[in-house]
């Protein structure tokens, strides 16, 4: 096993610089697709969550019964309606879905989601269908639980996915938390091809190669529903962040945003490596967000959308 702690060093070190003459589609396009009747402020945290970690454009798919609620509390994010039965989003929404993501640069499936017959058979095609980079949170990890073969499939095509349970949901999962969190997410990671944020005190972001990070920052102020949606949408932000600056290498040469972590990868070949320090590094802004957060406004009544205010200064502590 190769275990490392995520350092401030580190993270200053990966934090991707921005090209100064960049547009929006420099810094990524991504789309979310979650909330439900019920579950209107999960896709928002979320969507702000990319918003403030830097994407160009972040584009939000909600059931048209919530679409109006949604809308109200975006400005600078798109809502847009889907189609949904019972007040979730239902399989006549697997086109608009896959037409969006498939013009994104990374997408994230799950957050307010909700749990619905429907919802297994319209995850598990859309992850089967799109070759866009994938992030799956909440109920949409629900959704795959019993169908993760789909994982599998998407590691053999090349397809990059990540998965961000917290303990509950590893377990449903199939993950095996006996022999220790590292472990067990490392385990995971391995036997689907995927990169595992196994969420907690400590958060350990696992590599299908077997290498894994332990994040050192976060505190139990951010022990409150909402939290992990700010997460989702922070990890998408700067993965999409990535994805456009490889889009980008060789048609905007001079220009183009470049990272010592960027290169260092590239030599290495090993884009699941650079995607998994820019998951560890999306864990360590949220944690820092949340400590920021604690010192100002106490651990009690912090709440997950002070965090999204939070992430500009986190971000600034590293530059
Ligand atoms: N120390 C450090 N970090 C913590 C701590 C702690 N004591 N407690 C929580 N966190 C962090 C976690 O690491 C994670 O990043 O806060 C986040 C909480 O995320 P989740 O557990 O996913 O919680 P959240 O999604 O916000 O709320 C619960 O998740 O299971 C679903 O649908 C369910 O709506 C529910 C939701
Ligand atoms: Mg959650």
């Amino acid at each position: 096993m190769e275990k490392q702690i995520f350092t401030k060093e580190l993270a200053a070190k990966l934090l991707p610089v921005r090209n100064p003459d960049g547009h929006k589609g420099d810094f990524g396009r991504v789309s979310i697709t979650g909330g439900s009747v019920g579950f209107t402020g999960a896709p928002v945290l979320a969507a702000y969550g990319a918003a403030r970690s830097g994407s160009g454009l972040v584009f939000l798919g909600v059931p048209e019964p919530v679409y109006p609620i949604v809308a109200g509390h975006c400005l600078e994010v798109m809502p847009s309606p889907l189609p949904a039965a019972r007040g979730k989003i239902s399989k006549d929404a697997f086109f608009p879905i896959l037409e969006r993501l498939n013009s994104c640069d990374a997408g994230l499936l799950g957050p307010g989601l909700g749990r619905s017959q429907e919802l297994p058979k319209l995850i598990s095609k859309i992850l089967e269908e799109t070759e866009t980079p994938l992030i799956l949170d909440a109920d949409g990890l629900y959704a795959i639980k019993d169908r993760k073969d789909v994982l599998r499939k998407r590691a053999e095509k090349g397809l990059l996915t990540i998965l961000t349970p917290h303990e509950g949901e590893f377990h449903y999962l199939g993950g095996e938390l006996a022999a220790g969190r590292e472990t067990a997410a490392l385990d995971f990671a391995k036997e689907y091809g995927c990169i595992l944020v196994l969420k907690g005190p400590g958060t350990v972001t696992a590599l299908p190669d077997g290498s894994c990070y332990v994040n050192p920052t976060g505190n139990n102020g951010m022990a409150k529903g909402g939290s992990g949606d700010v997460l989702g949408g922070m990890i998408l932000g700067l993965l999409g962040q990535l994805v456009a600056a490889h889009k980008n290498d060789g048609k905007y040469t001079g220009n183009s945003i470049r990272t010592e972590a960027i290169e260092q990868a590239q030599k290495e070949s090993s884009f699941l490596k650079e995607t998994g320090r820019m998951t560890a590094l999306a864990v360590y802004l949220h944690g820092l967000a949340g400590d920021l957060a604690r010192t100002e406004l106490g651990e009690y009544g912090m709440l997950p959308s002070d965090l999204t205010a939070r992430i500009p200064a986190a971000i600034l502590e590293l530059q």
